[in-house]
């Protein structure tokens, strides 16, 4: 790559970290509010899996409202310390309001891009016990290289856990979502196909346990969460709220979003549409040599 490409692809990259950003900021209360039912249960299994210990310490990557840095801070205790970084401020604050309503000393939330992050005077040279990240890998810029980066603050020995879509998930809900949604755009959307093509790499237990592998980490696991939720009215829209389906949303008059959501609803009865397939994958590994953060300083 020349120098002009690299410094190209770095713009794109601020780029599409600012409109992350913005993405996350104004979705961020519709977002949390289906926490209880999608991101809530896959954090904890993430939590679970991953074996923190008492005193661990933790790096939570793009944490939003604290699904899994939540259960980390309170796994690892207060002798640990858990990172929770996002782009996104409205998520991070929702996450301080709940570490502080739970009365967490040992999290910090941190305005940060995962893909410059370094471990400060607190984590061990070594690096973290721990790289968690829950429906995030699949957003950063160059999925592979940013991992790869991420794997180098995990202490040799230490353990990355990823949760990621399983291939049904979200199908049928997203497909009926824009069916409603076409015959009111004054033109058709863009092709998503590129968009998604990070997280279809991750979406069947052997494909996260090959990626898991290819990135060079060891006692990979990879566990199915099956997650059906009953497809009520209030889920439904504030899933399409809280998720990327937002910004299909953008440019709409206020009363042409209200028909979209009437249509949706009908379409999701007449279609016989009873839960919303939200099941994910689980995937965990022991991180072998890289040597911790100094290395990657080198
Ligand atoms: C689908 S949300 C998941 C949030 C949380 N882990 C959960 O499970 O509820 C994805 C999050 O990744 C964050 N994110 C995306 N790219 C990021 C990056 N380069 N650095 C830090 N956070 C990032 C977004 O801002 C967003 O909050």
């Amino acid at each position: 790559m020349s120098s002009d490409d690299t410094v190209r692809a770095r713009e794109d990259d601020t780029v599409r970290a600012e409109e992350i950003a913005a993405t996350f900021d104004a979705a961020a209360a519709d977002f949390d509010r289906v926490t209880p039912d999608v991101w809530g249960p896959a954090g904890q299994c993430l939590v679970f899996q991953a074996g923190l210990r008492s005193g661990d310490t933790v790096l939570d990557v793009g944490s939003g409202t604290g699904a899994s840095a939540l259960p980390a801070a309170v796994a690892v205790g207060p002798t640990g310390q858990v990172h929770a970084i996002d782009l996104s401020d409205e998520m991070l604050e929702r996450g301080r309001v709940k570490a502080s309503e739970r009365a967490l000393l040992n999290i910090e939330f941190v305005t940060a891009d995962a893909t410059t992050w370094e471990a400060p005077s607190s984590v061990p040279d070594a690096g973290y016990d721990a790289v968690l990240s829950s429906y995030s890998v699949f957003f950063l810029p160059e999925m592979d290289e940013s991992f790869a980066r991420l794997l180098r603050l995990v202490r040799p020995g230490g353990t990355v856990g990823v949760t990621a879509w399983r291939e049904t998930a979200l199908r049928e809900y997203a497909t009926t979502f824009l069916d409603a949604l076409g015959p009111h755009l004054p033109q058709p959307l863009p092709d998503l196909t590129a968009q998604m093509e990070p997280a279809q790499r991750l979406d069947t237990p052997d494909k996260l346990r090959g990626w898991l592998t290819a990135a060079g980490t060891e006692a990979v696991e990879v566990r199915e969460l099956s997650n059906l939720i009953p497809a009520t009215e209030e889920f439904c829209w504030s899933f399409v709220l809280g998720s990327g389906l937002r910004a299909t949303l953008a440019g709409l008059a206020p009363d042409v979003v209200e028909q979209v959501r009437t249509d949706f609803m009908t379409l999701i009865i007449d279609r016989g549409l009873h839960t919303i397939d939200a099941s994910t994958l689980v995937g965990t590994a022991k991180v072998v040599g890289f040597g911790g953060p100094d290395k990657l300083r080198q």
